[in-house]
């Protein structure tokens, strides 16, 4: 289950891009041959969530449509889509924890549980302050560093259920948690450290 909903809030809510965000959507339309304009639309969907705060309202999606000179099906299609464009409001963090297979092998189950149990939330939900949502997502590529959750736009990952509780609690104070491994290991290297390429040998002249 990615926990994707896929029921649009309803929002009259107007919405144009700011004169900043529409010189960099204009960037974006820029990269792609003329009559080709509609391939930037995931970027001009991730621009006016962020600018919009974490969600897409119908009125963003209709602008974007016009903005790009397609039908506003096709906008809602991708939208719909792809679990990175929420179509409701999200809390100010919001908590993705992977649970695909590899992290489900590496214990993915009891990281979604440690943070619905410290939130007090389903995946899905929303704490009633409005600070976190919490939801389940598919592979997001940091599989060597499983299990792993993304929060707003940093990887936290070789998580245990207490790690993942720290990170919430550091946000939840308004500090920034150090993103990537939460387990000491150097990037990606093994747990144990480096056991190649651990000296450097020069040919002989
Ligand atoms: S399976 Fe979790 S990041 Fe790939």
């Amino acid at each position: 289950m990615s926990g994707h909903d896929y029921t649009p809030t309803l929002s009259n809510a107007p919405f144009a891009f700011t004169a900043e965000n529409e010189a960099l959507a204009q960037k974006h339309v820029a990269k792609y041959p003329p009559g080709r304009q509609q391939s930037a639309v995931m970027p001009l969907l991730d621009i006016a969530q962020r600018q919009i705060g974490g969600w897409l309202t119908e009125p963003a999606i209709r602008y974007i449509a016009g903005f790009l000179g397609m039908p506003e099906i096709r906008v809602w299609e991708v939208a719909s889509f792809y679990t990175m464009y929420n179509l409701q409001p999200i809390g100010r963090h919001h908590v993705q924890v992977c649970t695909t297979t590899p992290c489900w092998l590496r214990g993915s189950g009891d990281i979604v549980q440690a943070c619905e149990k410290h939130l007090g939330i389903k995946v899905g939900e929303t704490t009633a302050d409005g600070m976190f949502t919490l939801k389940e997502v598919e592979c997001l590529g940091a599989c060597v560093n499983a299990p792993m959750m993304q929060i707003g736009d940093e990887y936290y990952e070789d998580l245990t259920p207490e790690t993942a509780v720290k990170v919430l609690k550091q946000l939840a104070a308004g500090e920034t948690p150090k993103p990537g491994t939460q387990s000491g290991r150097h990037t990606s290297e093994p747990a144990g450290g480096a056991t190649t390429l651990t000296s450097i040998n020069r040919p002989a002249e």
